[in-house]
């Protein structure tokens, strides 16, 4: 298959291209550390094939994109994390993050769709912090929050097309983005976790890839609630 995998330059998007590229796959290797993304040709030779942009520079990753073949699976993982504080509310911060996590995916859409035919894969990196509204996460969750609406409008308009489009929503994932968390991380797994459960889940073309399962269902049956008992509780646990 050829695949293009954004953010491959660490965590769980680098384990996933050394996993696909392991099993004989190509992979298109996104990132903006290019020494890192040349690494990952020494051991993999013409299977990796390294383009550094930043997704946040649409013109720059049209270009970089543009004569990119036909793909069959596209992940769109690239992102970032910071936190906010309510009662000092960062403009700038909330910024930083959507432009990353939310527009920085939508100007890979624009450069990927066209490279997308009948039968080819679309994958949305979101996170389980998208089914439940988490103090400090205003900016992360919102934006992840939008990647799963994103990814359900596009599972409806691409699949006309036949292009299956999935969400992926992990829990705490062990990877330099949560190694700067200041807070526990129940059922935090590995990157070898995270890159089998995301494959597995690709390869049988589930709409929505959640791990570890028994945090991620406790935190989807916490969503059904009504808003006012999700608010208790949360307030309760994460805040006292
Ligand atoms: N770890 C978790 O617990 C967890 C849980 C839920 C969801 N996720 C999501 O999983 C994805 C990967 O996270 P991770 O934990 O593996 O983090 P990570 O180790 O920090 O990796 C983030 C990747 O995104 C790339 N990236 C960041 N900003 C970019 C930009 N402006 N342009 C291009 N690439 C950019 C980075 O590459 P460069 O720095 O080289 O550009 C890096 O390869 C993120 O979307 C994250 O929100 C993670």
């Amino acid at each position: 298959m050829k695949i293009l995998i954004t953010g491959t330059t660490s965590g769980i998007g680098l384990k996933l291209a050394q996993d696909y590229m392991a099993a004989g796959n190509t992979v298109y290797c996104c990132g903006r550390n290019q020494s890192v993304l040349h690494q990952l040709v020494g051991p993999f030779g013409d299977k990796a094939i390294p383009i550094s942009f930043d997704v946040q520079d649409r013109e720059g990753c049209l270009a970089a994109l543009a004569s990119l073949p036909e793909l069959d699976l596209v992940i769109l993982n690239a992102g970032t994390c910071e936190y906010i504080d309510a009662n000092d509310f960062d403009a700038a911060c909330f910024e930083r993050v959507l432009r990353i996590n939310l527009i920085g995916l939508a100007n890979c859409l624009q450069a990927l769709i066209p490279k997308l035919a009948a039968g080819s894969s679309l994958s949305l990196m979101g996170s389980s912090s998208s089914y439940l509204p988490l103090p400090r996460a205003e900016a992360y969750g919102a934006s992840k929050a939008a990647i799963e609406y994103l990814a359900k409008t596009l599972a409806i308009t691409l699949g006309k097309e036949g292009i299956h489009v999935s969400y992926i929503a992990p829990g705490f994932v062990e990877t330099p983005l949560t190694d700067l968390n200041d807070f526990p991380m129940p059922m935090r797994v590995d990157v070898e976790f995270a890159s089998r459960r995301i494959r597995q889940g690709l390869e049988r073309k589930q709409r929505e890839i959640h791990f570890p399962r028994l945090f991620t269902g406790f935190m989807k049956t916490l969503s059904l609630l009504p808003f006012a008992w999700q608010r208790f509780l949360l307030s309760k646990v994460l805040m006292s």
